[in-house]
């Protein structure tokens, strides 16, 4: 029989195609994780420019070309006021390939890996995936995770921590203060932070800062894509950036598993992070209007919900039986436990749809409420 290896056999196929599954053709989608906006279109014409040269034809360098990774250390001059040598970027296959190669490059087997709980799916399984044991950590009662939550939660046996803010599932942003003692913690425990900024841009009230702004000591791994700023996840456009050793070892994951980055998406991506950046305010007003609609027609039809600050996502605490009463009605939610054990008795509503459809949406979640209640 075949047997397969135990670090797979850990992993499963994520909850949140579980509930697509589950759910009818016509069903209002509000589990999906992306913006609901066009690429901008100096972006796709930079693809297709390239392919019709020629250009788009061969592999490029492993850490892409030398052009998307001074256009990526420009745009951290620009966001971050961070100075970042395009030595030190690896253009990937998406935030999900950066992710894998951080983690599969400073994870040993048994080592720890803290994130936060409920997180991103992704943290669990590729912790896994790296032979490491997930260390999920609860968060503050306004869904931010607390650097003292972290510090207590490392042992000699944990590799990285990872922070994510503007946070997937909760919307929540962290504080300037924050950032700054994940920067520290890094440094005085001489862990990793891995910093995931994959939504940096959408951000409604508070500030966007990396911890790597605060690293006096290389030890904060920076995550970001194009996938959400410019509305091009299915370009599958990433990057990491970090210390050159950090690098060095990363790279040696993305040049077997990888070789490099989709050619043309290094097109479109260059395009995106160095033409007219308005697309990216755009999406962002957008997504604040409809969170306004959203937090209002949650608060009349009686669910509380922390307001989220950021990205497309809000978490409101939930009955038992809504999210599948909101399923047969043909409103798509995702199961809060999908995302941690810490996130049982919630539920993520991914908002990236029109005033309309949300509104429908609220009125079919009313109906559920009422069901179980
Ligand atoms: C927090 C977070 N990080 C990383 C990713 C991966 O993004 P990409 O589509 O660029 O692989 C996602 C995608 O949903 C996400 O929510």
């Amino acid at each position: 029989m075949t047997e397969f290896s135990r670090r797979v056999e850990q992993v499963s196929i994520s909850g949140i195609r579980e509930v697509f599954e589950a759910a009818g053709e016509d069903a209002i989608n509000l589990g999906l994780g992306q913006p609901d906006f066009p690429t901008p279109d100096h972006a796709r014409r930079a693809a297709i420019e390239a392919i019709q040269a020629g250009n788009a034809d061969a592999y490029t360098s492993n850490k892409g070309t030398r052009e998307l990774r001074e256009a990526i250390a420009d745009k951290h001059a620009r966001d971050n006021d961070m100075s970042v040598d395009p030595e030190n970027v690896i253009a990937t296959s998406g935030g999900s390939e950066a992710l894998h190669i951080a983690l599969e490059a400073h994870v040993d087997a048994d080592q720890e890996v803290i994130f936060p709980d409920p997180g991103f799916v992704s943290y669990d399984a590729l912790t896994h995936l790296a032979g490491g044991t997930p260390k999920p950590v609860p968060l503050r009662d306004d869904l931010t995770l607390d650097p003292a939550t972290v510090e207590e939660a490392i042992t000699d046996d944990t590799a990285a921590f990872i922070v994510n803010s503007p946070a997937n599932p909760t919307g929540a942003v962290q504080s300037p203060d924050d950032m700054r003692a994940f920067a520290r913690i890094a440094d005085e425990h001489d862990v990793l932070c891995l910093s995931d900024e994959v939504y940096e841009h959408i951000v409604f009230e508070g500030e966007h800062r990396s911890p790597a702004e605060f690293d006096d000591g290389g030890n904060v791994v920076v995550v970001n894509a194009c996938s959400k700023s410019y509305s091009m996840t299915g370009w599958r456009l990433g990057w990491v950036t970090g210390a050159s050793d950090r690098i060095e070892r990363m790279l040696r994951v993305h040049q077997y598993a990888q070789a490099c980055a989709s050619a043309p998406a290094q097109f479109a991506a260059e395009a995106a992070l160095s033409g007219p950046q308005d697309v990216v305010e755009e999406m962002r007003a957008a997504f604040e209007q409809r969170r306004d609609v959203l937090l209002d027609g949650l608060e009349d039809i009686g669910l509380e919900c922390p307001t989220p600050e950021g990205a497309f996502y809000a978490m409101p605490k939930v009955p038992d039986g809504f999210v599948d009463e909101c399923i047969e009605r043909g409103v798509v939610v995702v199961p809060g436990e999908a995302f941690g054990a810490q996130g049982a008795g919630y539920a993520r509503i991914s908002y990236p749809v029109d005033v309309e459809t949300l509104k429908e949406a609220l009125s079919i979640m009313d109906e559920a409420l009422a069901a179980v209640q």
